[in-house]
């Protein structure tokens, strides 16, 4: 091995340490930003690595491909709203999928191509390769696309669907055995790409807006893994790393998700849940009375309560109302109200997306508590604030076997004294099912926007 390999190698080696480690530190709001830093240091460890590779023809196509691709990542970072971050980690995924398969198919052309020797090992390589990226290529699209509005956010089912998923899978095994037998003979290749990037529309298509999160999810698996079988296509032990961190931490993520939901991934993946599901079947049709305050009266619930749980949502995410919202905490906490914020695992529309906007408001992380930590604490609670969460706290997740989320675990807000619902109407959630604790004797409707139902709120308790 040359001095040039081994450095590359030692390089490569600091990174995944970097890698590993930064992932580690994700694991706790506290350190989450030094792990996303250690992550960029390794990875620039790794680019700089493998811009030392002997066989680099051409810095200069790599120069305008890092100035281009910088360009749009900044501007996109810049000014995507984090309401849309997760058609963003869609895309992104796809992307990644899609390089992978160009990889894949530039070393057939060097590694197997009609003119060179037949390598087997490389043929299984880039055979699995243009599968895992060009699935995760079509279907990051189609995901994108549902959460952006522009393909149908509905369960897509037809005729014979799953007869005719089964019927491609087994064509893209015999492709796969056939490039192997016959490395030279590119059509094979070809021809698992169009068969896999039909099959990555089919997989995603049937999946429900609802439950779009935990596809991407797993598309980012899919990635990981798709640069996992890149890096044994072109002999790269970073790739294959970096690849399989993606892989399993985009599992096991997804298998959280699932869980939080009680569901299934296979459920998810067959579009069980569907978002059209009616909301009278849902509430059993009965008459329900709702009852509304303005934010005096909201003021004054608070100003006999002792303690106090928030509960945001994603209707916090989109009217960022987080600020407003630490002002609460604040204003509450002057006049010796105790305050706790409860997240519950799916709240908003990502991962973690409560703690980020609650983080970035200064919210202490000690205050933050998960739902299982949390869940006892509501019935011995004044009120329960729910800001612009819907199916989280929905309590037909616990009582009502008919309800589409059923067995979804809840947060009990509808334990606590008095429950107190910011919203802007009698709007549905995200699965776009009728809530059960609007109508409850306890809860009271706070209609408005969050941020500005929060700030009238702070005034009104500021002057009392
Ligand atoms: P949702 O059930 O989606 O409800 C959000 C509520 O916010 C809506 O009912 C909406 O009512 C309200 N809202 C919207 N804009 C608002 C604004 N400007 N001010 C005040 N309220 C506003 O949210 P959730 O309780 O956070 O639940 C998340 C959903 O996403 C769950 O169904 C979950 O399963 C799904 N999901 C999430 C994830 C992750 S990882 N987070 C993953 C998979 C699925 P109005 O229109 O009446 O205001």
């Amino acid at each position: 091995m040359e001095i040039r390999e081994i450095i590359i190698s030692l390089f490569y080696l600091i990174a995944s340490f970097l890698f590993i480690f930064g992932i580690k530190r994700l694991s706790s709001p506290a350190t989450a930003r030094m792990g996303n830093i250690y992550s960029a240091i390794g990875m620039l460890i790794a680019v700089v690595a493998t811009l030392l590779n002997k066989n680099i023809v051409s810095f200069e196509y790599i120069l305008l491909g890092i100035v281009v691709g910088s360009a749009i990542g900044a501007y996109m970072a810049l000014k995507v709203a984090m309401t849309d971050m997760p058609q963003m980690v869609g895309l992104l995924n796809g992307f990644g999928g899609g390089a992978s398969a160009f990889v894949a198919l530039s070393e057939f052309y060097q590694k197997i191509g009609p003119d060179v020797a037949p390598d087997i090992k490389a043929a299984v390589a880039i055979s699995i390769s243009l599968l895992i990226g060009s699935v995760t290529f079509t279907g990051s699209l189609i995901a994108f696309g549902k959460l952006q509005g522009i393909v149908t956010g509905k369960v897509v089912k037809f005729p014979l669907q799953n007869q005719l998923n089964i019927l491609l899978i087994l064509a893209l095994i015999t492709l796969i055995v056939l490039a192997v037998i016959y490395p030279q003979e590119q059509i094979y290749y070809l021809t698992i790409i169009g068969i896999s990037l039909l099959v990555g529309v089919l997989l995603v298509l049937p999946i429900g807006g609802a439950d779009m999160p935990v596809a991407i999810s797993l598309l980012n698996s899919y990635s990981g893994m798709a640069a996992a079988a890149t890096g044994f296509v072109i002999d790269n032990n970073m790739l294959i790393i970096a690849g399989s961190l993606v892989g399993a931490s985009g599992i096991i993520l997804t298998n959280i998700m699932c869980k939080a939901m009680n569901r299934s991934l296979m459920n998810v993946l067959l579009g069980g849940w569907d978002n059209t599901a009616s909301s009278s079947a849902v509430s059993g049709g009965k008459d329900v009375v709702i009852k509304s305050v303005d934010s005096e009266e909201a003021a004054s619930i608070f100003d006999a309560a002792s303690s106090v749980i928030v509960v945001p949502g994603y209707g916090m995410a989109v009217a960022q109302a987080q600020h407003a919202v630490k002002e609460l905490m604040d204003v509450l906490e002057k006049r010796g109200i105790s305050v706790k914020f409860a997240v519950h695992p799916v709240a908003g529309r990502m991962p973690g997306h409560m703690n980020i906007l609650l983080a970035e408001s200064n919210v202490p992380y000690d205050k933050l508590y998960a739902l299982e930590d949390i869940n006892d604490d509501f019935k011995t609670t004044d009120v329960s604030l729910v800001i612009g969460a819907n199916d989280v706290v929905n309590p037909a997740a616990r009582s009502n076997p008919e309800s589409p989320i059923y067995g979804m675990p809840i947060l009990n807000v509808d334990y606590s004294r008095t429950v107190i619902v910011v919203k802007r109407s009698m709007a549905a959630g995200y699965a776009g099912i009728d809530n059960d604790l609007f109508g409850l004797d306890n809860t009271f409707m706070y209609f408005g926007d969050a941020k500005d139902a929060i700030t009238k709120l702070n005034n009104e308790l500021k002057n009392m």
